[in-house]
């Protein structure tokens, strides 16, 4: 486990996979995510063979939430999941991904940390030099996210995603490890 303040990271699970099939067929989720269609539980499991076939720093780690309030079970709330991948280790760089599935969960401050969280497992741990990201122009909360977390916009990739009957552009950001 890689524990934060509020969070921690655990590897995903084969019983998780029901939980991220709701999220990536939610379109307010996927509407910052690259998934434009229906994915099916079966889809999904397919994707999680691949996935564990790859290197296991590319492995997706699920974020869980501590739960203390009212109402909630005392213990640790399954929202979301993020990862690098793919990973170049002779250049030191490496691309993320990251998804709060759970809507009640954001804008509290989750995914923020979440990002500085695996940026310090990423230059802290893995030892990289640079984490980047790809997101939407039209993905406000992620990229407010993203700056907070420090990271620059680097590169404006125009046009590059269709979506609703429109071009939208996508935004390159990234930091490098002697600014986290
Ligand atoms: C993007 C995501 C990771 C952000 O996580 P989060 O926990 O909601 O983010 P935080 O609460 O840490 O920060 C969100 C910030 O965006 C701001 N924000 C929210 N909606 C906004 C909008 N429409 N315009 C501008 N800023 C907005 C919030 O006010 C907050 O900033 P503040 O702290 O200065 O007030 C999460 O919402 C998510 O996973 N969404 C679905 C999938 C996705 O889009 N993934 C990213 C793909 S690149």
């Amino acid at each position: 486990m890689i524990y934060g303040e509020r969070i921690r990271f655990r590897g995903a699970e084969r019983s998780d996979l029901p939980t991220f099939v709701r999220w990536i067929n939610d379109p307010e989720v996927t509407a910052g995510l690259g998934m434009y269609r229906p994915f099916s539980l079966a889809e999904e499991d397919g994707w999680f063979e691949r996935m564990l076939a790859r290197p296991p720093d590319e492995h997706v780690m699920v974020i869980e939430a501590k739960t203390t309030g009212k109402g909630d079970e005392e213990g640790w709330k399954l929202i979301g999941t993020c990862g690098f991948a793919p990973i170049d280790w002779r250049n030191r760089a490496a691309e993320f991904g990251i998804n709060i599935g759970e809507k009640g969960y954001w804008n509290q401050g989750y995914g923020t940390e979440a990002v500085r969280l695996l940026c310090q497992h990423g230059f802290e741990t893995l030892n990289l030099n640079r984490i980047f990201l790809r997101v939407l122009n039209t993905n406000l909360r992620a990229i407010r996210t993203y700056e907070k977390a420090g990271f620059t916009h680097e590169v404006r990739m125009r046009q590059a995603e269709f979506r609703n009957g429109e071009y939208i552009d996508m935004l390159v950001m990234g930091i490098l490890r002697e600014e986290f």
